[in-house]
């Protein structure tokens, strides 16, 4: 059957912070661009930002992007490539007021210039003391950035297709990636869109695990469509566990809680980050924090009957600081912990939140995928990834709170102005492969026409618990082993998955079983990667191996999907005009 067919300049899979930005800069320059999200635009999962972008406005105090640099490098582990990092927090002040000029409505301190908090890990003078560098809109960032971004696309003209499923890349012969599938879910009819250029900006996979501050929707698609393309995905191992995560129900709890003054208590009543992190306390680097909760409650300093959490107190901030800096915050502890946090601690416990590694790009956003021998690489052309769903690599093994944001604008926009460029070079469209369509059209059909085999429920479900069963904030050599020979027991019962009584289910059972697909390759990615490094670096903590170690594992790890294979690149720790931060013990 002919598929039907439609030509962009660019599209764009994902319409959050990152696939927005992208778009805004490309559309402005009259570009015909598409955005493909699964939901409407302004419900991404950005929407969901809490605390603030980072940037060394200096609004509060004295600050300069080198020291974010160096904090950023820090709080990475090492494991960030110091060129690309340079070139985010250099960048960081313009993308900031670029926004508050597209009529972000930031927070205000009284000389009207944008309000910024303390977060976890961000210093002043390399390490002395904590500095102000979060620029806030209240605790809702992401959905005042997010609006704002929408709206300047809507201006732009920008084309969205709302409620659509990107399903798989097209290459030609050549290798170069010239459009994607998509299924419109409503209707379930499947088109390709021919482009010159395609952005993948599908935020993470943070669906892998049972306990996620993640929305639904982050099923790791653009991974899942890269890694079928034959794209390595890089530093998989390596997933930010949020100190504060509601326990129980895994809904975010913004640092900016501890940036305003919140302090972490145990059973005893101890604030116990003291002991772990003498300078930064509280606002150490997140792996630090969360590694502090956990081994509170190993060591039985848990509170609740189960001794399964911890407290974050914020009573002593008073009403009214709560009520016009955390605003979101106090809704959320009311509504999942059943706790007024004006006048009691809410109960958390450290939550997958972020995804470090992701699909190779430069900073350009220019996928690179490596060409045999470790330290070479070549640009796959047509083909961008940005946002949570790229490694850069700027957070390396663990990343700053509030450099998220800061990722999404920056990569956003150098994208976009690459690719501005780049169209100029490649101003014509390439054809079409005759099997353009056959891989995801083979996938569908396997699904609609499987009369029986596995629940896709209980698949992904049990996907999820071996996840967080093996590759938890803490972890050892036994534990990744059994769950690589676990989750590969998974993958096989997720392709045979069959959509049981079709009379009676919606096409939403068809989009979960083609999520579910994508969620076990970044879980399988992410445990055969963390089997391997056989070191504690930033998010991995390996109990079996408790040290860094540099001489051997200073290097990004790469995932081929074909053969569920390792292979390894160097980091780059050369910046672009400065002196490199050689790697040190990391102390908060
Ligand atoms: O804690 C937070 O508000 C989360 C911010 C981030 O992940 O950057």
């Amino acid at each position: 059957m002919a598929l039907s067919r439609q030509i962009f300049d660019t599209v764009i899979v994902g319409g959050g912070g990152s696939g927005l930005r992208a778009a805004l800069q490309l559309a402005e320059a009259g570009h015909h661009v598409a955005v493909f999200s699964k939901v409407f635009p302004t419900r991404s999962h950005t929407v969901a930002a809490q605390g603030g972008i980072g940037a060394s406005l200096g609004n509060m105090q004295e600050d300069h992007w080198l020291w974010h640099m160096y904090d950023t490098i820090k709080g990475s582990d090492y494991l960030g490539d110091q060129d690309a990092i340079e070139f985010m927090c250099r960048k960081a002040a313009e993308v900031v007021y670029e926004l508050e000029h597209f009529g972000m409505p930031f927070d205000r301190n009284p000389d009207g210039t944008i309000y910024q908090r303390p977060f976890g890990g961000h210093s002043q003078n390399f390490g002395e003391r904590p500095v102000q560098r979060a620029c806030a809109a209240a605790d809702r960032t992401g959905h005042a950035m997010l609006h704002t971004l929408y709206q300047r696309n809507v201006r732009a003209h920008c084309q969205f297709f709302v409620e659509w499923m990107a399903l798989d890349l097209i290459r030609d012969y050549e290798g170069v990636v010239v459009g994607i599938v998509a299924l419109e879910m409503e209707t379930g009819q499947v088109v390709i869109f021919q482009a010159k250029s395609t952005i993948l900006a599908t935020g993470g996979a943070g669906r892998i695990y049972h306990s996620s501050t993640n929305a639904f929707i982050n099923t790791g698609d653009g991974l899942g469509m890269a890694a079928r393309a034959g794209v390595p995905l890089e530093d998989m191992e390596f997933w930010q566990f949020h100190p504060t995560g509601v326990a129980g129900a895994g809904v975010l709890i913004t640092e900016g809680v501890r940036g305003e003054g919140g302090i972490l208590l145990n059973s005893e009543g101890e604030r116990f980050m003291e002991r772990y992190a003498p300078t930064m306390k509280d606002l150490a680097s997140r792996d630090v924090v969360s590694r502090g909760i956990d081994q509170e409650i190993k060591e039985g300093r848990g509170v609740g009957p189960e001794k399964d959490h911890v407290l974050l107190k914020l009573d002593h901030l008073g009403a009214e600081v709560i009520n016009k800096r955390l605003p979101g915050i106090r809704e959320i502890a009311l509504k999942f912990a059943n706790v007024d946090p004006i006048r009691e601690p809410i109960p958390v416990v450290p939550t997958c939140h972020y995804q470090m590694g992701g699909i190779p790009t430069n900073y350009y956003g220019q996928v690179v995928a490596p060409r045999g021998a470790l330290g070479t690489s070549e640009v796959i052309p047509g083909l961008y990834a940005i946002g949570e769903c790229a490694c850069v690599s700027v957070h390396g093994a663990n990343r700053l709170g509030t450099n998220s944001l800061l990722d999404l604008l920056v990569f956003g926009k150098s994208a976009g102005d690459h690719l501005c460029e780049w169209l100029k070079t490649n101003p014509q469209h390439r054809d079409l492969p005759h099997d353009a369509a056959d891989r995801s059209m083979e996938r569908l059909s396997r699904l609609d026409g499987a009369q029986s085999g596995e629940n896709i429920t209980e698949v992904a479900q049990a996907m999820r618990r071996t996840v967080q069963h093996h590759a938890g904030v803490f972890r050892t050599g036994t534990l990744l082993r059994e769950g690589v020979e676990k989750i590969r027991e998974v993958a096989k019962r997720a392709r045979n998955t069959a959509i049981k009584d079709k009379s009676r289910v919606f096409n939403t059972a068809r989009i979960e079983a083609l999520e579910l697909e994508n969620l076990v390759i970044v879980a399988e990615a992410t445990l055969v990667a963390a089997e391997a490094r056989t070191e504690s670096r930033g998010a991995q903590a390996r109990e079996d191996f408790k040290d860094r170690d540099d001489k051997n594992w200073l290097k990004h790890s790469l995932w081929y999907m074909e053969g569920s294979r390792l292979d390894y690149k160097p980091v780059n720790l050369q910046p672009l005009t400065v002196e490199s931060f050689e790697p040190k013990v990391r102390v908060y």
